[in-house]
C-alpha cells in the first residue's frame, strides 16, 4: 500500500473535493462532518466550562481553582456524617428503650442493630469466630441454627455479656467435663470403644461398628457421658454440651479428635464482653448474631 499526495481535486463520481489524500488510487472526499456530531461537540465544550466554573478544576501555582460551589470530598464526607448523626440520634434513644423483642419486630430498629452489630463483630469477634461468623476448630460457627448454648435472644445475649469459662465474670457459662483419660476415670481401652460409639451416633464409622462394641460403647456412654451430653448425645444447652449425633463438630469429627477430647478436654474460652462493651453494642451484637442464620424463636 502506499500513500501519495496529490493535489485536491473533484471526484468524478460524487461531485465533491478530495482532500488530496490518496491509497491505492482511493481517494479521501473533503466532506463537513455531520451536524449532530458538532452539536455534540458544542454541547460537551459548554459542559465544560460549565463544570469548570463550579466546580475544583484547574492546577495554580498554590494549589487548584475552588470552583463557585468549592466542592470538596471532606465536605461531602461531613454532610454525611452530619446525616448519620441526626439519624442515629431520633433511633439510638427509642433502641436503648427497646426489649430485644421489640427489637426484633420492628424493622426500623433491626436494620439500627444489624448495621452496628456488623461492625462490632468485625471489630470485637470476627478474630476468633471469622468475619462471617462462620468460625472454625474450637469456634463455633454461628451461620447455622446448631447452638451449644442456646439460640434464643436472651440466651445469646447471655453468651455474649457472661463469656464462657471466662475468668473474670462469676456469671460466665460453666461446665467442664472431665478428663477421663488424664485422670484416670476411664481406661484408655474404653476410650477407644466409647470414642468408635459416638462416632457411630452420627454413622461417621470407618467400618461398621460391631454389634459388640457398640453394646459396650453404649453402656460407656450411659455412664460417663449421657448425663451432659443426653441420652442419644443430642447435646445440653443448659451444660453447654455439643450434640454428639449430628454432623457439626466444635472440634473434628476424626476418631483421633474425638479420642483427644476425652482423654483431656479443651475447654474452649469466649472472654465476657458486658463490662468491656456498652448496653447498645451488646443488643446490636446480639440481634446480629440471631440474624446470622439460626437464631431461634
Ligand atoms: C478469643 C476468642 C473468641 C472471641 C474474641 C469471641 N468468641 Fe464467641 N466463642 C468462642 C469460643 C471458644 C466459643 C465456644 C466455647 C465452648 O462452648 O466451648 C464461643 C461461643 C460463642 C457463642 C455460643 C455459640 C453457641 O453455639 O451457643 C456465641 C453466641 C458467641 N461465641 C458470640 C461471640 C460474639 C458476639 C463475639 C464478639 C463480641 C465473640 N463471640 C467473640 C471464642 C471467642
Ligand atoms: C460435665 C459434662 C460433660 C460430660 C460428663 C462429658 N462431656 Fe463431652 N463435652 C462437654 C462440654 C461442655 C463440651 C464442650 C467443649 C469443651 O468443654 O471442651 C464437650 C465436648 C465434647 C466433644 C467435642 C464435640 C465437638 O463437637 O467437637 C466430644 C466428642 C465429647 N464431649 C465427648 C464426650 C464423651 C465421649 C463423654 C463421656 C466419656 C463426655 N463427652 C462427657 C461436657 C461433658
Amino acid at each position: 500500500m502506499s500513500e501519495q499526495h496529490h493535489q485536491s481535486d473533484k471526484d468524478p463520481v460524487s461531485g465533491v473535493n478530495t482532500t488530496g489524500h490518496e491509497w491505492d488510487g482511493l481517494k479521501e472526499l473533503n466532506n463537513p462532518a455531520p451536524r449532530w456530531w458538532l452539536i455534540v461537540f458544542l454541547i460537551t465544550v459548554v459542559w465544560a466550562i460549565g463544570y469548570w466554573v463550579v466546580y475544583p478544576a484547574w492546577p495554580t501555582l498554590s494549589g487548584h481553582t475552588q470552583g463557585l460551589w468549592a466542592w470538596t470530598q471532606f465536605k461531602q464526607l461531613d454532610e454525611q456524617r452530619q446525616e448519620i448523626a441526626a439519624r442515629q440520634n431520633t433511633i439510638a434513644p427509642r433502641f436503648d428503650d427497646a426489649s430485644l423483642e421489640d427489637i426484633v419486630k420492628d424493622p426500623e430498629l433491626q436494620a439500627f442493630a444489624r448495621a452496628g452489630g456488623a461492625v462490632a463483630f468485625r471489630n470485637y469477634c470476627a478474630a476468633c469466630h471469622g468475619s462471617g461468623g462462620a468460625g472454625g476448630p474450637g469456634y463455633p460457627n454461628l451461620n447455622d441454627d446448631s447452638w451449644i448454648w442456646g439460640g434464643k435472644l436472651d440466651q445469646i445475649y447471655a453468651t455474649i455479656a457472661h463469656g464462657i469459662r471466662a475468668h473474670d465474670d462469676p456469671e460466665t457459662r460453666q461446665s467442664e467435663m472431665m478428663a477421663f483419660g488424664k485422670d484416670g476415670l476411664l481406661s484408655a481401652q474404653d476410650i477407644g470403644t466409647v470414642a468408635d460409639y459416638v462416632l457411630s451416633l452420627s454413622g461417621k464409622n470407618e467400618t461398621p461398628l460391631p454389634d459388640a462394641a457398640k453394646t459396650k460403647g453404649a453402656e460407656i456412654f450411659a455412664a460417663n457421658c449421657a448425663a451432659c451430653h443426653g441420652e442419644a448425645g443430642q447435646g445440653n444447652i443448659d451444660l453447654g454440651a455439643p450434640a454428639l449425633n449430628d454432623a457439626l463438630w466444635l472440634y473434628a469429627d476424626t476418631r483421633e479428635a474425638i479420642v483427644a477430647q476425652i482423654n483431656k478436654p479443651k475447654h474452649g474460652v469466649m472472654p465476657a464482653w458486658g463490662k468491656r462493651l456498652d448496653e447498645r453494642t451488646l443488643k446490636q451484637l446480639t440481634i446480629y448474631v440471631h440474624t446470622l442464620g439460626g437464631g431461634q424463636e
